[in-house]
């Protein structure tokens, strides 16, 4: 599907006039905020992005109640030893999807459970909101929408959900000048027929709190750092490009204020730093994406597209244990769904009778969607606990390896 046209000039008039007043030139960062956040203009902040398979882009919840019903068991395990009243945490709840699919997936199989729970969203866009409202108003369990910031005055209990949304956190774009990085900035060009355009360009050096994750002991420091031999040997050409995730720290110190006890399990777009920092890698990992389509290109009419940078696992990993979680481990989609019963899933398929085949092949082929490892399947699951229990938390069944199909009972 093609893109709707825009009928937006190259520079809208709201941007031009931000960047005018900020003296014609901001870091990326500034940038990505504005384009996705705004609450005016942004692509996720007016509601303008549209998530499915007939939107924008399709996401794992997006393609059917599949997901959410493997990832149930895997939540309710953490539920189940806290006690007293639980919140499931949905941040980032897009369409809303998943936050409903969930609650029936609960309500259906641990009713006492979900006697206890209620559900909490986290949603900074109006628009998306307003959605979510309208699709969750029948759900089965009860639900409020809040702030991490209103949560930390009565912190909940129970589990926090971010499903693709710290890859819509702003980066910090950095480009290395052959001696050091430096931000990239998004500068307003006007041109000899006074028509403006955005340019991507070199900016200052980058500030020494933002090269703290570079320097010795840093989660970067083997890859990015001053004292890397790869830098020395020329192997980064100038204008080798990438991306560091300063949004990380506060957003996961603002979860853990909201959060007194129990688990955060992240779902993202996620690389090693060896593999992001990779010489090949030489633009980082930034895509904009819109109406199905994929592009390179993160100064294409502003506002309109989805931008997204993948999460570096070891900077997560170093944000969350200094905001307070307890890191628990981590695996690749497909093999998270494995443990939580996917095979088992698709075998059952097969006691289908003939009048259900064409739901049991659609059902199939989004269970295989989920776990191509070309696809969904490499996504990371990434949990992390915090508060009493946190100490003895047992290992998450998604990390625990799969059963043999022949020893599962049919779905
Ligand atoms: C890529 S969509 C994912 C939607 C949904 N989780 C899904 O997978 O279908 C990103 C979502 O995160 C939200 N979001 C962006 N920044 C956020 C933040 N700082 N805190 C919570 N949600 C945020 C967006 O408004 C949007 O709802």
């Amino acid at each position: 599907m093609a893109p709707p046209p825009s009928t937006d000039p190259a520079v809208p008039a709201w941007l031009q006039e931000r960047l005018e007043t900020a003296g014609g030139r901001v870091p990326f960062h500034t940038y990505m905020e504005w384009v996705l956040h705004d609450p005016e203009h942004g692509a996720y902040g007016s509601g303008r992005l549209r998530i499915g398979p007939d939107g924008d882009f399709a996401t794992s919840p997006s393609l059917g109640p599949e997901f959410a019903s493997l990832l149930a068991p895997q939540l309710a395990e953490w539920l189940e030893v806290i006690e007293g009243p639980l919140a499931l945490v949905e941040t980032g709840p897009g369409e809303g999807q998943l936050a409903l699919q969930l609650a029936e997936a609960l309500a259906a199989n641990c009713p006492a459970l979900a006697g206890r729970c209620s559900l909490v969203l986290v949603e900074p866009s109006p628009g998306l909101a307003e959605r979510q409202r309208r699709r969750l108003a029948a759900a089965p369990l009860p639900v409020r929408w809040a702030s991490f910031e209103e949560l930390a005055a009565e912190p909940v209990r129970g589990v926090v959900l971010a499903h693709e949304v710290l890859d819509a956190l702003a980066i910090e774009r950095i480009v290395w000048d052959g001696s050091l990085w430096r931000c990239q900035e998004v500068v307003l060009h006007a041109g000899a027929d006074g028509a403006f355009a955005l340019r991507l360009e070199p900016g200052d050096p980058l500030p020494p709190e933002a090269s703290a994750a570079l320097a010795p002991g840093g989660p970067l420091s083997g890859v990015l750092g001053p004292g890397d031999p790869r830098f020395a040997e020329g192997r980064r050409p100038v204008g080798w490009c990438t991306e560091l995730h300063p949004g990380l720290l506060p957003w996961l110190g603002a979860c853990a204020a909201a959060l007194g006890e129990g688990h955060l399990l992240v779902i993202d777009y996620a690389h090693e730093a060896r593999r992001y920092y990779a010489p090949q890698r030489s633009a980082g990992t930034l895509m904009a994406y819109r109406a199905q389509q994929a592009s390179g290109d993160p100064l294409r009419e502003p506002g309109h597209w989805d931008l997204t940078a993948h999460l570096c696992m070891e900077s997560l990993e170093a944000a969350a244990l200094a905001a307070g979680w307890r890191p628990l481990g981590g695996r690749r989609q497909g093999e998270a769904l494995l443990a939580l019963g996917l095979a088992e899933r698709l075998h059952g398929l097969q006691q289908g009778s003939a009048a259900e085949l064409a739901s049991l092949l659609a059902r199939r082929e989004a269970l295989l969607r989920l776990v191509d490892p070309l696809t969904l399947g490499d996504f990371r699951w990434i949990a992390f606990a915090r508060g009493p229990l946190a100490a003895e938390a047992a290992l998450p069944r998604f990390l625990r390896d799969p059963q043999p199909v022949d020893a599962a009972p049919a779905a």
